[in-house]
This record gives structure tokens, sequence and C-alpha cells, in this order.
């Protein structure tokens, strides 16, 4: 006897389990099975595919009207964090761009000096509320970065709170040490602070996985960025870098010179770049809601970066900045909008592609993966996208249990 049968799905939404990233045409690749069943017993996937009758289990539930697919995996997020910056939006209505917000020492610093007054417990549970919204939205693989403390103890405790979320809900969480991410206003020189990050790396080891760098104008440069990864990549991290979010610096062809997991932003990244991508494994996290809410005109380029063979990801870059959503959804309707995806590429980006951006085992529900599934209250996969802007995951299921049940009742 099983434990738990989903029967007659409306379309069962099956990405394709590989050793690498799903690349240029693969992207489009998608299983859709319309009528299907999935069967779990002990956590796991026994069965999923079409319709059949041939399993016991103790609970059933009908997704007749639903659409079933593996849980969303979220490759990139600023999800530990102090204070908020709300402020911000009347600057960016008088035409104060976002670099020009962190030259006058607001923007990411601001959110430094608020992580740096904010202990570990208020930091906890504002990232806990944070996250489980995530999960309420059918979110179980998640990524997060430091990068606001810009010193020993408050990068540790941004890491350290991080790890313990992980811990609380038993969720699969891979924490990213992001030190350069600002130069402190303290700072004698950006090279000095820098060197300071780089002999942080091995006191952030034991609460990292993957070590991250924004290399951008005002900010890191080409070679400094350089320097860090190669001195990360000795530590034993696996390297990541915001790239070419504003200006075209170079950052995805040095991400996958590096051999960087995965190259983030890449809005502004230059034609040679793109082309590189034919021949790597190298990620492009694509952050389409940053974008959007930068108010930028300019998106970046999926269409041509799967033309050249590239493998994408898409994440929201959830932060109290540039992308103040954690809305995992709403990004995905806003890459079908203004990247042109299409919405087999779109669940690939944020199933299967986003877990080879972070090194997991997730985005997919074939016989013997975790059990990890999201029932959506919509008839097919494309209306996700199109329903924009609210929560279509009806239940979320982690380890083979029920989790999240958004059931719509008013109360009278
Ligand atoms: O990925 N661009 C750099 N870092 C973040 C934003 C952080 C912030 O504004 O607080 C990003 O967009
Ligand atoms: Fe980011």
């Amino acid at each position: 006897m099983n434990d738990l049968v989903i029967q007659n799905i409306k379309q069962l939404i099956l990405p394709k389990k590989t050793d690498k990233p799903l690349k240029g045409q693969e992207l489009n690749d998608l299983e859709l099975i319309e009528n299907g069943t999935v069967v779990v017993n002990d956590g796991k996937i026994v069965y999923s595919g079409p319709y059949t009758t041939e399993y016991e289990a103790t609970e059933t539930i009908d997704a007749s009207d639903k659409v079933v697919s593996p849980a969303l995996v979220e490759a990139h997020t600023h999800l530990v964090h102090g204070g908020s910056r709300e402020h911000e939006m009347s600057l960016k209505r008088q035409g104060v761009s976002y670099l020009e917000i962190l030259e006058q020492g607001g923007g990411i610093l601001n959110t430094v000096d608020a992580t740096r007054q904010a202990s570990e417990a208020e930091l906890f549970s504002k990232a806990e509320k944070n996250l489980l919204t995530m999960v309420q939205h059918g979110v179980l693989t998640i990524e997060s970065k430091s990068g606001y403390g810009l010193d020993k103890e408050n990068e540790l405790k941004q890491l350290k709170v991080s790890n313990q979320l992980a811990e609380k809900y038993n969720l699969t969480m891979r924490h990213t040490f992001l030190g350069p991410h600002a130069v402190p206003k303290d700072a004698t020189s950006n090279q000095a602070f820098l060197q300071e990050m780089i002999d942080l790396l091995p006191e952030v080891k034991p609460y990292a996985d993957f070590a991250d760098i924004f290399c951008e104008t005002g900010v890191f440069t080409i070679d400094e960025s350089k320097a860090y990864m190669e001195a990360a990549k000795q530590q034993g991290f696996k390297v990541k870098i915001h790239a070419d979010e504003i200006d075209p610096l170079g950052g995805l062809e040095l991400a996958i010179d590096e051999q960087a997991i995965s190259a983030d932003h890449l809005v502004a990244s230059s034609e040679e770049g793109k082309a590189k991508l034919r021949d790597s494994d190298t990620v492009a996290v694509l952050l389409p809601g940053t974008t959007f809410y930068l108010g930028k005109e300019q998106y970046a380029d999926a269409r041509g970066m799967i033309d050249n063979n590239g493998a994408i990801a898409i994440a929201t870059d959830f932060n109290p900045g540039s992308c103040v959503t954690n809305n995992l959804q709403l990004v995905m309707a806003i890459a079908s909008l203004k990247l042109k995806l299409s919405a087999n590429e779109i669940w690939n980006a944020v199933t299967v592609n986003a877990a080879k951006a972070i090194d997991v085992d997730a985005g997919t529900i074939d016989k013997g993966d975790k059990a990890n599934i999201v029932i959506w209250d919509a008839p097919n996969h494309e209306y996700v996208l199109y329903h924009y802007g609210i929560n279509h995951a009806s239940k979320v299921i982690k380890d083979g249990k029920v989790i999240v049940d958004n059931q719509y009742q008013l109360q009278n």
C-alpha cells in the first residue's frame, strides 16, 4: 500500500532528468501528460506518468482540474537581510538611478546598516517569513546569499541564519558568500576591502557552498572579480557572479573562463559573451523581475542566449532594493512577456536548470526522486504565466506530505 496517489491529473509536467543543464533547443523539450497519475510512498516518487489505476494508496487527491509539477527551484535570492527600502521609491520616481543611490551611500549600503544593527534572531524571523512565502508559492529548494554584512561578524551572522532556516524546515538550501557585494563606507580602498573578503573565505567555508561577487561599475572590476573567483576556487568554493547587470563589463566572459556554476543578471552582456555560452555549462541565471523593478527598457537577451545554445535558468533575485518580490510565479510571467520565452522553456528554467545553477538534485519527479510536488490550480502550464501576479499553488507537497494547502475560503 502506498501513502498517496494524485489521480486524474489534467496536465502533468515532467522535466527531463539530465546530468548537464538543458541548453539551446533542449530547453523547449518538456514532457506534458494530459491525464496523469503520480504515486508516492515513504516520501519518494513511486510512479509518475499516464493515468493508471494500478497503484493503491491510503490517500487519494483528485487533480482532474489541476496541473501537477515538481516543486520549483529558486536559484538566486538575498533572503537574509535587515530593514527595507521603500523610501527609495520616491528617489526612483525623481529619476535617481540604482547606482547613483548606491554611490550616495544608500541602496545596498542602507541594507548593510540595517543588517548590522539587526540581531541574529531578528534576521531569522524576517527571513523566515519571506522563506515561508516562497514555499507557499511552490518553491522547495532555495539559494540564499549573504552580502549585507561586509565584515566577518555580520557576514557570518547572515550565513548562520540561512543555515538555521534550512535546518528548521528541513529544506534543501544552498548558501552563498557574497562578501564583495559593495564597498563599505569606511573601507580604505576597494582593493583593501576585497582582500579582506578573500581572507574571510576559509572562515565562511563551513557555512557557504558558493562564493559570489558583484562585478559592476563603481563596485568591483573584472580584474578584481577574477582574483576573487580564483581565490575562492582554491578554497574549494564553486563560484558565481553578478555580471553585466547594468554595464557590459565582460562578466559573462569571465564567468565562462572561470567555469562558474552560474553567471547571473546578464542584461548588458556582449555578443561575444553570449556566443561563448555555446561551449560552456555555466548557467545564465536571468532575473527579469529585477529589470522590471529597476524600470529598465532593456531585458536580458534570453533568445540570443538560447540561439547560442546557452543554458538558462530564471530566478527572482528577491532582495530589498532591486527586486522586492518572493513570488517566483510572477517572475515566470515577466519572463514570458519580456524575455519572450515559451512556457516549456520557463518551466525547465525554474526546475531542472535552476537546480543545475545551484548544484542540487531537484526539479524532477521521476521514480525514486523526492516527492517534492506542487498541485497548481490551473488548467495547463501556460495558464500560470498568463494569469499573473497571484498564487496558483493549491497544494505544496514536501517529501510526500502536504505542507501547504491554499484553500479559498472566506469567513462569514
Ligand atoms: O542582485 N546587484 C546587486 N545585488 C542585488 C541587489 C541588492 C540590493 O539592492 O539590495 C541584485 O540585484
Ligand atoms: Fe542578486
